[in-house]
């Protein structure tokens, strides 16, 4: 039997750009209504899909209300880049058991910000998408997408049947780490010294600050986490490898003049360290490098 989903509440995405696009893309097709939340004139989101090739997917027209306009809401998908998720939830009303599906990279970025009793739901993609220049979604990889923090509820299987690759892990905990790990890695390093991915591979002077860095990284995590595998420098080189001709989100946000989620990937990881007591040389300068370029 296929799975359906209780169509009674809908799901409200803040963050309809890349990510929130796919999301919405799924959210939709496993039944529920979608609405996007945005201050805006504009009251419809069209959003078109293409595949990594250029060939059209599908079309989705979503309605889109402003803040003021919305009920209390009792499902949330918050996809915005990490610097703007406070100011992006902070005049929404949330019902005391929400239910919140953080669909973001780095960790933290709703800690303190949700009422208590919602129920925070943790969402890993390495997925990939792009806008082209007309606007339309460009899915270039579709892979593994991990949910989960809390036990699944009873909606998963109706999503889970319609988001390609979907898994629910009820401790995402090693997943979210292991991803924030390379994150940490490759993301300041190739915004700082503009280059692709592939360059952490080939320039002597950058794979020794990726060193240094995976080392701290390694040490934060397995003093969180007896099994952590410490093998943060060999999982950056495999992805740099992977995607050498790509340019990191970090990189073009520094490009773009916009704000980054350093404080979401390396912030995270620098302020578990004081918590424990280690010392953070790498990634303390390195984020002060970032922020002294960007807004
Ligand atoms: N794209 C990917 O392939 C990918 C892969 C893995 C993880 N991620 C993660 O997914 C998250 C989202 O990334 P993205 O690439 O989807 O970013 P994005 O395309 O820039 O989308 C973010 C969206 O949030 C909207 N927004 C900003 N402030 C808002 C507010 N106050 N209220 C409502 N909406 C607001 C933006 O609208 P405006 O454009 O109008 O400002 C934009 O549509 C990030 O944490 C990123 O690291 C992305």
């Amino acid at each position: 039997m296929t799975a359906t989903a209780d169509t009674e509440a809908p799901w409200h995405i803040v963050g309809c750009g890349r990510m929130g696009g796919l999301a919405a893309r799924y959210l939709h097709a496993a039944g529920w209504p979608v609405v996007v939340v945005r201050d805006t004139s504009a009251t419809v989101l069209r959003l078109a899909y293409r595949d990594a090739d250029g060939r059209a997917l599908s079309t989705l027209e979503l309605p889109v209300r402003p803040p003021r306009a919305l009920p209390t809401i009792s499902r949330l998908l918050v996809a915005t880049k990490t610097p703007f998720t406070a100011k992006a939830i902070a005049s929404l009303t949330l019902s005391p058991e929400a239910t919140v599906l953080r669909l973001q990279n780095g960790i933290g970025s709703l800690d303190g910000l949700l009422p208590a009793g919602c129920r925070p739901i943790e969402v890993v993609t390495a997925s990939a998408v792009k806008s082209a220049a007309d606007g339309a979604l460009t899915v270039v990889a579709e892979n593994e997408t991990v949910f989960g923090g809390t036990p699944a509820p009873a909606w998963w299987p109706a999503l889970q049947s319609r988001w390609p690759q979907a898994d629910w892990q009820t401790d995402i905990g090693p997943a979210q780490r292991a991803k924030l790990a390379v994150n940490a890695v490759l993301n300041p390093l190739t915004a700082l010294y503009d280059v692709d991915n592939g360059a952490l591979l080939e320039r002597a002077d950058i794979a020794a600050e990726a060193r240094h860095l995976a080392a701290e990284t390694d040490a934060i995590l397995s003093a969180l986490d007896a099994d952590w595998p410490g093998n943060t420098l060999e999982r950056v080189y495999e992805i740099a490898g992977a995607t050498a001709a790509n340019m990191s989100s970090m990189r073009a946000d520094l490009r773009a003049g916009a704000a980054t989620e350093i404080s979401a990937i390396n912030g995270w990881l620098v302020d578990q360290a004081a918590r424990l007591g280690l010392a953070t040389p790498a990634h303390t300068a390195i984020i002060a490098r970032i922020r002294a370029r960007s807004p």
